[in-house]
Formats: C-alpha cells, structure tokens, sequence
C-alpha cells in the first residue's frame, strides 16, 4: 500500500510503528517536528510520545515550523513532556501551561529559529520527526501541506523520523520549492525577486543513512475554525480598500497592487475575503499562511499567484478545494519559512503586509501577543519579519472585545511587539488611521479621532490633554498610562459604563 510512497526500496525496511519509532526519542533531547500554522505537522510519533510520557521520565524540548494541530501540542502539554518550546503555538491546552509557568516557552520571529540552529546558539536537533507524501528514489522527502521549517530540521538533525501520510493527496508533489540559503557570514542574495518564482528543490536532501524510522499514517490536518466576516470585518476591508484606491489614484501604487502578506486569524482572514469586492486585479501573495481567503480570491479571479510556507483550511473550504487540488497547483508554491518571511525578500518586493493586533495604544505601539500585557495568546509568529520590512506595515484590530468591556485601542499598550515605527495603517470598523509621515502627538489624535470606538473616544482624548499639559515628544500620564487595563481587572470592564456591544 505505501511502498509506492517510499521510493528507495532500501528504506522499506525502516518501516515501523509510532511507539517503536518514539522510541528514538529520549529524555532531554530537543525534537524538530514539521508543522506550520496547524498544516503538515507530524501526527502519529509525537502522539506515541505523549502516551509514553505519561508512564516514564519523558520531557523534551519541542521545535516546529509554527503552530501544530491535530492535537499534538495539547497532548504533549497534557501529559507534562514538554520542557520548552519554540518558535510559536496557538494551542489552548499549551497556552494554559505556558501561562501557568509550566512549559518554557520562546516566542521568536519565524524567519529566525533555523539560522539560530545554524549557527549553534540553540541546542541542536536530535530528532527530527517530518510528515511526508513520500519518499524519492534518491531519499529526499516530499513534504505535505506545509514546508515551513522542515527542511533545515531534517538536514540538521542527528536522526531523521519520517511519518508518510496517505490522507495526504500526491497532487501535493511539486508545490514545493525548497531553498537552503548558504552560511553567513558572505551568504549569497535570495535568489529571489518575483512571487511566482522557483529557486529550489523538490524535496529534503536528506542522506539516507540517517532516516531511522518511517511511520506510516492517514491522518488528514485537521480544519482551522473560521470566523466567518461580520460587518465590522467586512468594514474594515472597506476602509482598506478605499486607501488603497486612493494610494493608486495617488499613484504610488496601480491596480495590480503589490505582494500581500496576510497575517494569521479571523479577522486578516476576514479582511482578505474582502478583497474579492475591490477594483484591484492580477494580485500576487507573498505570505507565510494561506487561509481560505486565498482561495476565494483565486476562485473570484483576483489572484494570480500565492506564495506560502503552509494551507490551512477550514473545513468547508476543504473538501472543496483539495479534490480539486490540481487547479491551484500551479498557482501556489510552498517554501521554508526563512524564505517566506526573509526581511530580505519582503523588503525587496515591497510587501503589503496585514497583521492583527490585540491592542494598539494612542502612539501606534502594537501588542500582537500578550492578554493584560502578561499572559501569552499564540506567539509573534511572522508578524514582526514582514510589518518590520514591508512597504506598508498595516494592522488591523476591532475597536472594542468582549462586548465592549474591552477596547483594543489604549492609552499605552501593556506588552509591544511592533514599536510605533513599524506601523504605517491602524484600521478598525470605525476607521482608518494612516500614520506614515506623522510624529507621535499627530498620530495619537488621528488614531483617537480615526480609530477609537466612540464609547472610549472622550476617554482616549482626556488622556492626551492631560498628558500634554505634561509636556515631551510622545507625552504620557505615566501613574494613568494603564489605569484602563487596571480597570478591566478590578471592575471587569476598561469604562464604568455599560457594555457597548453583545458579547
Ligand atoms: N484584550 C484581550 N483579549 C482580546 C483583545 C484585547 N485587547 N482583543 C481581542 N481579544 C480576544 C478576542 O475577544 C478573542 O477572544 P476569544 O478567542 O475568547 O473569542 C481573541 O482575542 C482573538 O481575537 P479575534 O478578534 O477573534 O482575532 P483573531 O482570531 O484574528 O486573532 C490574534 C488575533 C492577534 C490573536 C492573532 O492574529 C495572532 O495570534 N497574531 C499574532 C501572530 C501573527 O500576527 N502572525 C502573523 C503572521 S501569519
């Protein structure tokens, strides 16, 4: 049944099973598992590890490409096994045990962990687990729904585990493209300067020699649950758009746009959909999670290309789109993360690049990460790489959470992740503040008159007066600055006032 995915017949004895293959795995070793944005993780082996976990001494520390479903980081959470983990997670089970100090964990810019592997300022890899749609005649693995940091944890590592996945479609084979960059320091350019373009290798070079095991499993990525758009997504697509077409009539940009990252979520997903009901057309991806946004946009014919490190669907979106596979294929390459989100290469295409915010303050400041500025939501992901080099760095947020017990926009944010000076648009449903150009008091009274829901706008704008009677170029009320995040936490809301929305 899997030996026609398992092109080298040398290998076919290599076959085994999850808990045999675990059995690799020793206490305090580093593990690189394949995984990116919940696509392509391994399933079957760290699943095997965390049983074992939960009879024996077994805590390792856990490397991916990004966020892994499929239950695989809950488990590993649940049955105490991991020590840390890097470089990003978006698990409830495992954000509880982070946040409750139990597992260490390394938010870190995706573009970095592997260069930091690399160059041994990380302990090295010692087993490497990889999801695969096969095996080639000279050994090289295919990878699945996602490339994201496979190849360089299959290269670096001392033992090489690869789990063959047959719910996997073949139609994958060839969506890869797999570019190594040589070592620092005198590292040659990215040979890259249009999405579309094909620099690398079809498969992991891996040698043969160290492929220990091979774990044969059917266990399709499970679905991402979608919000779908709402009229606050779908209006603050609408203020997106209409600055884009004034930025084309201003002619700093044509209708072609330029390459669109967008980020992880709901609500970049939601903003995307909105794409499909603009004057722009031939547009171009360079992103590092296709979500199924990317694909209604290739259905409505807005988009040429897509250029990723995963696909992660929903699962209506799903059972669409894979049967069909062969009619995207063309149009989407996968590529290692330090490739999809090199600042290089989004500095040199001129990336617009739309993120998400959990908080923004009155100066621009962005908390992508941290609830209350202390507990972790999923990671910084690629955020930083592609708002800190794109053209035009653009975060998005809804004015108020929780039904309004909560504002996204506040006097100053409880954790920054994007200094002010990276951020070029702050939009909400109430409005779009661009802040290019703008020193820190004209931002703060464009982001309070543009961006600040109404119920907390005379708060929002009291705060600056009074800070301004202090005086300074980005004036605060340091003892007030986060009175409203005090609030929230002793009467459960940010203002005394009633709610301002259902929750
Ligand atoms: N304080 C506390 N909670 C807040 C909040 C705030 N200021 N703003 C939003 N939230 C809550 C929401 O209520 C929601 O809670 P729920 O899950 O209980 O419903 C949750 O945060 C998620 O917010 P939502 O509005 O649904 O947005 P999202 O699904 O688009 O996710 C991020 C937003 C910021 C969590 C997500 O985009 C993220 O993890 N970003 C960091 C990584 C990244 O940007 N990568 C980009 C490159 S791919």
């Amino acid at each position: 049944m899997y030996r026609n995915r398992i092109g080298m017949s040398a290998l076919w004895g290599k076959v085994m099973s999850p808990r045999e293959a675990s059995g690799l795995i020793k206490d305090g070793m580093t593990v690189g598992l394949s995984g990116f944005n919940r696509a392509g993780e391994a399933k079957a082996v760290p699943i095997a590890l965390a049983e074992r976990a939960r009879d024996q001494a077994l805590r390792i520390d856990l490397v991916t490409g990004a966020s892994i479903g499929s239950e695989v980081d809950k488990s590993l959470a649940e049955s105490h096994s991991l020590a840390r983990r890097m470089p990003f997670q978006a698990d409830p089970a495992l954000r509880a045990a982070i946040n409750r100090g139990e597992v260490m964990y390394i938010d870190q810019h995706l573009s970095e962990t592997v260069d930091l592997l690399r160059t041994h300022q990380l302990k090295p890899i010692d087993v490497a687990v990889i999801e695969a749609i096969a095996i080639t005649a000279d050994g090289g693995i295919v990878p699945t729904t996602s490339v994201g940091n496979s190849a360089s944890l299959a290269m670096m590592a001392e033992q090489v585990i690869v789990e063959i996945n047959l719910a996997q479609p073949l139609t994958l084979m060839g969506m890869h493209d797999l570019y190594i960059p040589t070592r620092r320091p005198y590292r040659e350019a990215f040979p890259l300067t249009r999405p579309s373009q094909r620099i690398g290798l079809a498969a992991i070079p891996v040698e043969p020699s160290r492929i220990k095991a091979i774990v044969i499993t059917d266990k399709p990525d499970a679905w991402v649950s979608v919000v779908p758009p709402d009229q606050e997504t779908a209006d603050i697509a609408g203020f997106l758009i209409e600055f884009l077409q004034h930025e084309v009539r201003q002619g700093r940009l044509d209708n072609r746009l330029a390459p669109l990252q967008a980020g992880v979520g709901s609500i970049a997903n939601a903003v995307l959909h909105g794409f499909q009901d603009s004057p722009f057309h031939d547009l171009e991806m360079y992103s590092e999670v296709l979500q199924d946004s990317t694909f209604d946009l290739f259905d409505s014919g807005k988009l040429v290309f897509a250029s990723a490190s995963s696909m992660t669907l929903s699962q209506a979106k799903g059972e669409q789109v894979y049967p069909d596979l062969a009619k995207y294929r063309d149009r989407i390459v996968l590529r290692p993360q330090e490739v999809s989100n090199s600042p290089e290469i989004i500095r040199r295409l001129g990336i617009i690049a739309i993120n998400t915010a959990l908080e923004a303050d009155l100066y621009g400041n962005v908390n992508s990460t941290h609830v209350g500025g202390t507990h972790m939501m999923n990671g910084i992901g690629g955020s930083g790489d592609f708002a800190r080099n794109a053209q035009m760095a653009i975060f998005v947020t809804k004015s108020i959470a929780k039904g309004g017990r909560i504002s996204s926009i506040v006097p100053m944010v409880s954790h920054t992740d994007h200094a002010g000076l990276d951020v070029d648009l702050l939009v909400t449903e109430q409005g779009l503040a661009d802040l290019r150009g703008l020193a820190p008091v004209e931002r703060a009274r464009r982001i309070i008159a543009n961006c600040v829901h109404p119920g907390y706008r005379d708060a929002a704008a009291a705060y600056l007066d009074e800070a301004l009677l202090r005086g300074g170029e980005t004036p605060h009320v340091l003892e007030k600055a986060f009175s409203w995040h005090a609030a929230l936490r002793e009467h459960g809301t940010m203002l005394p006032s009633a709610p301002l929305a259902a929750e």
